[in-house]
């Protein structure tokens, strides 16, 4: 029976909405939420309208995967690059996500869900610090979906942290002096202890990770649609979770070994 049935009959939220059945499900999915500024374009209107329903779409989404018991969810609202992009639209993305923030911690409390944010905090205005500590805080105890939200984000960055980390508990003695090893760095990144990607979905048509989790997507599979991201419904990531259900992973080795994996 595919795990994600198994997961399913278990459900205690008999309320919720149901959900198509996969063969199989991703353990993390993340997701470069993109497209909002050429959303708000196509309708003339500014680009904090589609930041807005985007926003509202992450919502969606959330509560999508917390349907389908996914384990972790990982969405990209704001890279390091990002902070290059004129003043007040950066201002108005940190203003929105408190917004998102505030409205969505009764609603992570009722689903089970923790959330964290993954990225170099140090640089988020105080304002956004609080109600991050606010969230990460409540729902730390929390053991459904993790939710991270990438924001202040950059994968090169955070492989740079990861091994400073490890340079920092050597010199203080708290590890022995070793060769570095990539269980060292994994422990350390800021989704330590999650699975790595399983499923990377980008919105927009865009070819490209964008500084994304470079080190968790070494053999996640990769689905792009031409949807924007305010325009990515529950259908489009059914569609999405259907193609994955649909590719066989290899991790470097053979089908037919992967197929009989005593063969
Ligand atoms: C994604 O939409 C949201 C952020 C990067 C903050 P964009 O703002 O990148 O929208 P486009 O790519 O310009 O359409
Ligand atoms: C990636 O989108 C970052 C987020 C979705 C938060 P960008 O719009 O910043 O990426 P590029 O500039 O098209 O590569
Ligand atoms: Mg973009």
């Amino acid at each position: 029976m595919p795990l994600n049935e198994n997961r399913q009959r278990f459900d205690p939220h008999a309320e919720k909405p149901a959900v198509p059945s996969f063969a199989k499900l991703p353990r993390h999915l993340a997701i470069i939420m993109d497209g909002n500024g050429r959303w708000a374009a196509q309708r003339r209107r500014p680009r904090v309208f589609g930041h807005r329903r985007g926003m509202e779409r992450a919502k969606d989404i959330v509560r999508a995967c917390g349907d389908l018991l996914l384990e972790s969810l990982t969405l990209y609202a704001f890279s390091l690059d990002n902070w290059n992009r004129p003043k007040s639209e950066v201002n108005t993305l940190m203003r929105l996500l408190v917004k998102f923030l505030k409205s969505e911690l009764e609603e992570m409390m009722e689903s089970n869900i923790r959330f964290r944010v993954l990225g170099r905090r140090e640089m988020l205005p105080e304002f956004v610090m609080d109600a991050v500590r606010e969230d990460e805080v409540t729902t730390a105890a929390n053991t459904g979906l993790n939710l991270n939200l990438a924001v202040s984000y950059g994968g090169r960055a955070e492989i740079v942290d990861a091994v400073n980390a490890v340079r920092r508990e050597m010199a203080a003695g708290i590890i022995e002096e070793r060769p570095i090893t990539e269980e060292l760095i994994a422990k350390r990144l800021y989704t330590a202890g999650q699975p790595e990607v399983d499923l990377l979905v980008r919105t927009s048509g865009e070819l490209r990770v964008s500084d994304f989790l470079l080190w968790q997507i070494a053999y996640a599979e990769i689905y792009v649609t031409e949807a924007y991201w305010p325009d990515f419904s529950r259908e489009e990531l059914y569609r999405a979770l259907e193609a994955y259900a649909g590719r066989e992973r290899r991790f470097g080795r053979l089908g037919k070994q992967m197929r009989e994996p005593n063969g």
